[in-house]
């Protein structure tokens, strides 16, 4: 290696995965149906359509998989549980058939010297949830923590690190206001209490995990990213602020101030007075946290010119931003796969900003990552130099933020795996490995072999 920049000693070089898009065997072991089963299954939602149905088979092949992070030199795993393994109807005691997967995994994990770190919900809710109204309801969220509290119970002797939910935008917005996610419901003010309960979801799921382990650590994820006005104009200006009222700080200001902020309280009056806002929920959202998880992916840089998704020429400018698609002012960066402007110094003002606005408080980034058109070569190797490079652009902005006082603790890429991409199916691949979905054949691209070696080093060239 080159010249290079260092991490502090005991920086988590991770990778991490979802449990609906990696694991399959979803009629194994008494797991009930997920919103994603129900929603893949049905025609016209997901690209070709492509279910989870098998996926990478990790539930079977999980132990080769932690094998694989072995020889990677991944030291922490982040990877979800999928609540209706566990609870298969969303409600009662645990599936010990569930459960002992995922201990089964937890073992194998340590065994190999990796520290497991827990995600509780990336979105596959049970569906038994989903009849009885999904996350607009408010009792989902005491559901939430009671399956939380359970897990936590089975797993807890080993697995020291909770995050409760993954980016919870994306299950209230992409699931239930432009229905492109599952349950694909179109209903806006249902998607504002799905948020509500969501965050309300995690706070009693905290404070119930908590008790009896005061020593754990607890956290959530966020997809977090800055929001800039494509032209100088007032009207860009307004729209960067609601976008970012939306999207960033409708999360961090509750669950870290323990507000809604005054101005997205305003914006959103049209549509909403509210009302499933309870005395007493600010106070159990804003529970301590012992980390927050950043994911980053791009900028959104957004002009009125280019109105969300749903908004109709007339309407007033729209309080519901698109989403992972939006990048409507393109400044002529490369792109990766997906569309997204490749754009490095967008994690670093996330991580100020929060570190400015939000801190002290231990971060990790959660997620990062690119999907590329990566194929096995003649040569039975995969050359995947843009993501080499890609990552490497972001650790370096990851170590700068560090040598400017932000605490930043580790960096879970996204993914190790080629994986289900939710409605795109398997046409995006964003692993560090390459998984043939034919013959389940995993092969460690270029960008896992430049991760082994950095890892290793605790550090990246520059
Ligand atoms: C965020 C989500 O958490 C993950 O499930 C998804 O695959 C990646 N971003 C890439 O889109």
């Amino acid at each position: 290696m080159g010249e290079s920049r260092r991490f502090p000693s005991g920086f988590a070089w991770g990778v991490a995965t979802a449990s609906y898009q990696i694991e399959g065997g979803v009629g194994e072991g008494g797991r009930g149906e997920s919103i994603w089963d129900r929603f893949s299954h049905t025609e016209g939602n997901v690209l070709a359509g492509q279910t989870g149905d098998v996926a990478c088979d990790h539930f079977h092949r999980y132990p080769e998989d932690v094998a694989l992070m072995a020889d990677l030199g991944v030291t922490h795993y982040r990877f979800s549980l999928a609540w209706p393994r566990l609870q298969p109807d969303g409600t009662g005691g645990l599936n010990p058939r569930g459960a002992d997967f995922y201990s089964k995994l937890v073992d194998e994990l340590l065994e190999a010297g990796i520290t497991p770190w827990v995600t509780l919900y990336h979105w596959d809710l049970p569906q038994a949830l989903e009849d009885r109204g999904g996350w607009p309801e408010r009792d989902t969220a005491h559901r939430f923590a009671d399956y939380a509290e359970k897990a936590h119970a089975a797993l807890s002797d080993r697995v020291r690190h909770w995050t409760t939910l993954n980016e919870p935008w994306c299950s209230a917005f992409l699931g239930y206001a432009e229905g492109r996610h599952a349950p694909g419901r179109q209903d806006h003010p249902a998607a504002l209490r799905a948020a509500h309960h969501l965050m309300l979801g995690h706070g009693q799921a905290v404070a119930a995990m908590r008790e009896g382990d005061p020593d754990a650590e607890f956290g959530i994820t966020l997809n977090l990213f800055p929001v800039d006005p494509g032209t100088d104009g007032d009207a860009d200006a307004d729209l960067a602020r609601r976008i970012d009222a939306l999207m960033n700080r409708q999360w961090l200001d509750p669950l870290l101030r323990g507000q809604y902020p005054a101005d997205l309280i305003d914006d959103l009056a049209p549509v909403s007075d509210l009302d499933h806002l309870l005395d007493g929920d600010l106070k159990t959202i804003n529970q301590p946290l012992d980390f927050l998880g950043v994911n980053y992916y791009f900028r959104h840089v957004v002009s009125v010119g280019e109105q969300p998704r749903g908004w109709r020429a007339g309407d007033p400018p729209s309080p519901w931003p698109g989403s992972s698609d939006m990048t409507p002012v393109s400044r002529g960066l490369p792109t990766t796969a997906m569309g997204w402007e490749v754009d490095p110094d967008g994690l670093g003002e996330v991580l100020r900003r929060l570190h400015r606005e939000y801190g002290p408080l231990p971060l990790y980034i959660t997620e990062n990552g690119i999907a590329c058109p990566d194929e096995v070569g003649e040569d039975g190797a995969v050359h995947d130099a843009d993501r080499v490079d890609y990552l490497r652009q972001h650790f370096r902005i990851a170590h700068q933020a560090i040598a400017d006082g932000v605490d930043l603790r580790g960096y879970f890429v996204w993914s190790l795996l080629d994986n289900f991409e939710w409605a795109l199916g398997y046409s995006k691949r964003f692993g560090i490995v390459h998984c043939d979905y034919d013959t389940q054949r995993r092969t460690v691209k270029d960008s896992g072999h430049w991760f082994r070696r950095s890892a290793a080093a605790n550090a990246v060239e520059i």
